[in-house]
């Protein structure tokens, strides 16, 4: 190990030790561009970005604390968690979207194993069992986990919509949003007419950052899923 290297990797681990923060859903976050496992020398991040987390997939063991996520607060002031790439791009998908008269907004994004447990728990409450299989994934094999997947909801009439129900009879606004996702490296995860594929019902609101313009267009462009375009459709 080159002495530049190991001070920089104290330092990293430092950093990432002083400036970690909780945010409201129980997660970890490194406030800096620093994990404790160290960035390269470009800063890039050590994690692949186009991981397969899904029924039959469970997050990676070391995920948590290797992903790097910043903070961001919508326009409600809820501060949310996202990945600091993911985030990026989707601040300028929210302008592009804004500038069209669209309203997207950050509603739930990186979740703990507790929050989504906690999520679990309450939907099962309020909807029953048969519906929460088909919207929430059971804990450690959410993609939410990853920091790479936001869910938005919309503010239409001054009114934020973010009822599943709701957000999916939005067919028109949503299909505009969609068409913009693989421009920022985007993809919509839950597909209509893929539950077979993907596990779960339709959910236009979940997008899922793969860092990727070309290939989030060559999956949109298909209409194909995370699990066809990986081939781990079993
Ligand atoms: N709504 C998705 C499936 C999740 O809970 O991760
Ligand atoms: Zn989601």
């Amino acid at each position: 190990m080159k002495n530049g290297f190991r001070k920089r990797l104290f330092a990293g681990v430092l950093a990432a030790a002083f400036c970690c923060i909780m945010n409201g859903n129980g997660m970890m976050a490194a406030a800096e561009t620093v994990s404790a496992q160290g960035t390269s020398d470009q800063g890039k991040a050590a994690y692949d970005y186009m991981v397969l987390v899904n029924k039959a997939h469970k997050l990676l063991d070391d995920w948590e604390s290797n992903v790097v996520l910043k903070e961001a607060v919508n326009k409600w002031g809820e501060t949310h968690l996202v990945e600091e790439k993911a985030l990026e791009q989707f601040l300028k998908l929210q302008k592009e979207c804004a500038d069209e008269g669209i309203i997207i907004e950050l509603d739930s994004t990186t979740r703990s194993v507790a929050r989504q447990q906690e999520l679990w728990d309450d939907w099962t409450i309020e909807k029953g069992e048969d519906y929460v299989k088909k919207y929430v994934a059971v804990p450690g094999y959410s993609e939410h986990h990853t920091g790479l997947a936001i869910d938005v909801c919309l503010e239409k009439d001054g009114r934020r919509i973010d009822d599943n129900d709701e957000m999916i009879a939005e067919k028109e606004i949503f299909a505009k949003v969609h068409e913009k996702l693989a421009k920022y490296g985007f993809i919509l995860r839950y597909l209509d007419g893929k539950e077979a594929e993907t596990g779960y019902s339709y959910e236009p609101w979940h997008f899922r950052y793969i860092d990727n313009p070309e290939i989030a267009k060559e999956i949109m462009d298909q209409g194909i899923t995370l699990e066809e375009y990986l081939g781990e459709t079993d």
